[in-house]
């Protein structure tokens, strides 16, 4: 295995923005497929991921709050998959999940994507169809949807932080892939870290230079704990939705999935840094030139507001309870087999009780929520369009998991939480969620440490 220390040393050439996709009206061919990226330190050899159009991130899909998006999706794989639009509220028919939204495509096969994004802000897509190991080899791309009218800044940076499994050779390991260790703790996680697909990549900026960063953690299952110095940083977003400018003081967490937007004006004279992680890694650098004025800007940061709906009524919402059983030494009680996969292969469901071993060793399910490993034939709650749903959150086991919830931003009920679409929900914590629920259709449900997802933590709600 390369061990991450290994990158403390390693220097990094200047790191070239991604590649911008989009015309507005002519549809984009996205192509899933394999490729090359050189993710570890120059004596290591390329890496062989999947990537979209082959490359890591896939391309930068950007339009302006309203556009329509249209894009194909042709599959050069050679596993059916699917594009998800992460944090999107889209049409239920365009989300992208295998079996629950849309058929899997095939190998080779091609799939049309249409969508008006209603809310202005960093997003990302990837696919929905075996996520655990199609992520894990590098699919996933920005979507970055602009606001009209935007505060000013300088640069406009995105920053997809990742976390790879790589042995010496360079090369991803794949013996790990479907390890039931892996399913049944914290998930995959990495042992290389990169930004945007390179290690410790460093970008071009300016004293007094204000960027805005869009920070997105892309790995499978680790929970990315950040700190950025030589910059005055102020969070405007979380997952796409505006928020009170806030002052970031010290590190900040995001759970795999998770976004945050932040407007930083950068005050180091010479470099400025991303650190990550108990070890005080650098995850990535910013490497200043020159001035862009003599000092700060003072204009405001605030982002303009985006159209979601706020006003929850809590007296007349659909409640219900999600309680999460299972991990290793969760000790989880006997649970049924969801089902859904089985009736959409045409299959008979496992019917039946059975106990933890059995779950694990015959059907590789290891998590259950509410009593149930995997997807259940019967949504988890119906609600009416336009009803306000609350979600209570138990985490009964030792490990920490990503709750996202497809087509709807949610907030915890207390006071001033920001509107999110993953929230992370710590060992043997609860959260109540609330959200309206004016997205008709069936959304799935589950956690975004993706081998958890895969090992059994996926339901559905139904918005009528
Ligand atoms: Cu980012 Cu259900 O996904
Ligand atoms: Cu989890």
């Amino acid at each position: 295995m390369l061990n991450r220390r290994k990158a403390l040393v390693t220097g990094a050439a200047l790191a070239a923005m991604p590649r911008v996709a989009l015309a507005k009206s002519a549809p984009l061919r996205i192509k899933p497929q394999a490729g090359m990226a050189r993710l570890g330190p120059p004596d290591v050899p390329k890496t062989a991921i999947w990537g979209y159009d082959g490359q890591v991130p896939g391309p930068e899909i950007r339009v302006k709050q309203g556009d329509e998006v249209r894009a194909t999706l042709d599959n050069g794989l050679k596993q059916p998959t699917t594009i998800h639009w992460h944090g999107i509220r889209i049409e239920n028919a365009m989300d992208g999940v295998a079996a629950l939204t849309q058929d899997p495509v095939e190998p080779g096969a091609t799939f049309d994507y249409r969508f008006t994004a209603p809310d202005a802000g960093t997003f990302w897509y990837h696919p929905h169809n075996r996520t655990w190991e199609q992520m894990a080899r590098g699919l996933y791309g920005p979507l970055i949807i602009e606001e009209a009218e935007p505060p000013a800044y300088d640069r406009d940076i995105t920053l997809m932080l990742d976390d790879w499994r790589l042995g010496e050779d360079g090369r991803i390991d794949e013996e790990s892939f479907g390890s039931m260790r892996d399913w049944s703790h914290a998930g995959r996680l990495g042992n290389w870290p990169t930004v945007n697909g390179a290690p410790q990549p460093d970008y071009p900026v300016k004293r007094n230079e204000r960027l805005r960063l869009r920070i997105i953690n892309c790995a499978n299952a680790s929970v990315q704990v950040l700190r950025l110095d030589g910059m005055d940083a102020r969070v405007v977003a979380y997952d796409g939705m505006p928020v009170e400018p806030l002052a970031l003081d010290g590190t900040f967490i995001l759970a795999p999935a998770q976004r945050v937007d932040l407007i930083a004006d950068v005050t180091a004279d010479e470099g400025a840094l991303m650190i990550a992680g108990r070890e005080n890694f650098r995850a990535c650098g910013f490497k200043v030139g020159g001035e862009a004025r003599g000092k700060p800007l003072t204009d405001p940061v605030a982002l303009p507001p985006n159209p979601l709906s706020t006003d929850l009524d809590l007296k007349e919402a659909v409640r219900t309870t999600l309680t999460v059983g299972g991990g290793a030494m969760g000790g989880m009680a006997d649970a049924r087999i969801g089902g859904f996969g089985a009736a959409y292969r045409g299959e008979d469901p496992v019917a039946g009780v059975f106990d933890a071993r059995t779950l694990a060793v015959e059907h590789d399910l290891v998590w259950a929520l509410n009593g149930v490993a995997g997807m259940p034939l019967e949504p988890l709650f119906k609600a009416e369009r336009g009803q306000t749903a609350v979600v209570r959150l138990i985490n009964e086991g030792r490990w920490p998991h990503a709750m996202h919830f497809h087509g709807h931003h949610f907030r915890e009920v207390t006071e001033g939480s920001p509107w999110r679409d993953t929230i992370l929900l710590g060992p043997r914590e609860t959260k109540e969620v609330a959200f309206i629920a004016d997205n008709p259709g069936r959304w799935m449900l589950h956690c975004h440490m993706l081998e958890h997802q895969a090992g059994g933590m996926g339901t559905w709600f139904e918005v009528g």
